[in-house]
């Protein structure tokens, strides 16, 4: 089957095309999908070696390893064991980071990584949505636990992540503050839900007001918006691993870097709220599959609207 490869460390000049690679047989509990469209998280490729290069127990993981972690497609064949899920089936889904990805014609899932794909989006539009759905809706509610009138203050708002948690904020009824380093942006977050619209050095104004604030950047744009949290807060991060907790003290609130889980149920919730048109899908590009290289190549340039969507099959 086709697929990318990524045939060392050190990032995308790893990546390789190739024609050949073996088509993988589900065991028992798995499903075979055949993969319509998969998504682009640029920085991937360096979470492998936060993962120590090595398998989920621990020992060294084999090259070549296939990124890219959701998908939507079609399932194709299933395992023995495997029941409530036919063959025919369109399913969306995020896979476990330390498997095979879904940059290829075939991808292994595990029926509790899918959910069905959104009825009212095509593949290409489904794809983006399952790693950065997953991150934004676990930021929200499983770790910040926000609730409709609190405030909410978004680093990063516009790119792929940025943009679901803006709407999934939106829609819970908090009120929703987005941080974006392009004024271009405005209209764009404004239209996600966004009431207000900040760059990143204009966080004087929310000093010590904010209940909740979602970093999706780190660095400098994350140390200097800890000013806005409010004592009690929440700050929840996906960016540089923990959270200096020192910062969190000080501010008397609490501090928290997660990683996302594949996670089927919260899946199919996002599905509905996109099927009723409360949340939409926001794609910055489609390419082919060869040209995954260049997609991770012009992700990590950065200021990302959306997500890059690759397409698999038509
Ligand atoms: N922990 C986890 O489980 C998890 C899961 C998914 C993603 N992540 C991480 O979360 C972060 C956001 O992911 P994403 O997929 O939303 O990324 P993305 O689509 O590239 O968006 C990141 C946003 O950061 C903003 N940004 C600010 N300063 C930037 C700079 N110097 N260079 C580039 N962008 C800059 C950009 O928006 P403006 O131009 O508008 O400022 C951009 O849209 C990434 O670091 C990713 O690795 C972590």
């Amino acid at each position: 089957m086709r697929a990318i490869e990524l045939r060392a460390r050190d990032g995308v000049d790893k990546l390789e095309f190739v024609e050949d690679a073996p088509k993988p047989v589900p065991g028992r509990g798995e499903v075979l999908v055949r993969v319509y469209a998969t998504s682009v998280s640029p920085t991937e490729l360096g979470w492998y070696s936060s993962m120590n290069w090595s398998n989920e127990d621990g020992t060294p993981r084999a090259f070549p390893i296939v990124p890219g972690h959701d998908f939507s497609g079609v399932v194709a064949e299933i395992g023995e064991g495997v029941e409530g899920i036919n063959t025919g089936e369109a399913k969306y889904g995020l896979l476990s980071f330390y498997r095979n990805g879904a940059e290829a014609d075939y991808v292994i899932a595990l029926p509790r990584e899918i959910a069905p794909k959104p009825r009212s989006l095509g593949h290409l539009e489904a794809a983006a949505v399952p790693l950065s759905g997953l991150t934004a809706w676990q930021a929200l509610f499983d770790h910040a636990n926000l609730t409709s009138g609190q405030s909410i203050l978004i680093l990063g708002a516009s790119g792929g992540v940025g943009s679901f948690a803006v709407q999934f904020a939106s829609w819970s009824g908090a009120e929703v503050i987005a941080a974006t380093s392009k004024q271009n942006n405005r209209e764009f977050l404004l239209n996600l839900g966004a009431k207000e619209v900040t760059g990143y050095s204009s966080f004087q104004h929310f000093s010590k007001k904010v209940d909740v604030v979602l970093d999706l950047v780190g660095g400098d744009v994350q140390n200097s918006s800890w000013s806005t949290i409010r004592a009690g807060g929440i700050f929840v991060s996906t960016v540089g691993g923990p959270l200096p907790q020192e910062k969190a003290a000080a501010a008397g609130a609490k501090g928290l870097f997660f990683i996302v889980t594949p996670n089927g149920k919260e899946l199919a919730k996002i599905a509905e709220l996109i099927d009723s048109g409360k949340v939409v899908s926001q794609i910055q590009k489609v390419l082919p599959l060869k040209d995954a290289k260049a997609a991770f190549e012009e992700g990590l340039s950065g200021h990302n609207r959306g997500k890059t969507v690759l397409q698999v099959s038509s």
